[in-house]
């Protein structure tokens, strides 16, 4: 699904960004444009960096 019709970014192109270490919407901009010229996908970018990161966070083993 195309996320960032501007610079023709899908979702999966994002999630390989955070898989690769973006943590953040700046990082992810910088490295895909994402956002960068209308703006209109900044939300949609967002909720899917919020999710993936929180399915990582639930993966990791939790520290005592
Ligand atoms: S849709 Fe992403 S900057 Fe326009």
């Amino acid at each position: 699904m195309y996320v960032c019709i501007c610079h023709g970014v899908t979702d999966s192109q994002i999630e390989a960004a955070i898989d690769d270490g973006a943590t953040t919407m700046r990082m992810i901009s910088e490295e895909l444009n994402v956002g960068n010229q209308c703006g209109q996908c900044c939300s949609c970018a967002k909720k899917l960096l919020n999710t993936k990161l929180i399915k990582i966070a639930e993966a990791q083993p939790a520290v005592a």
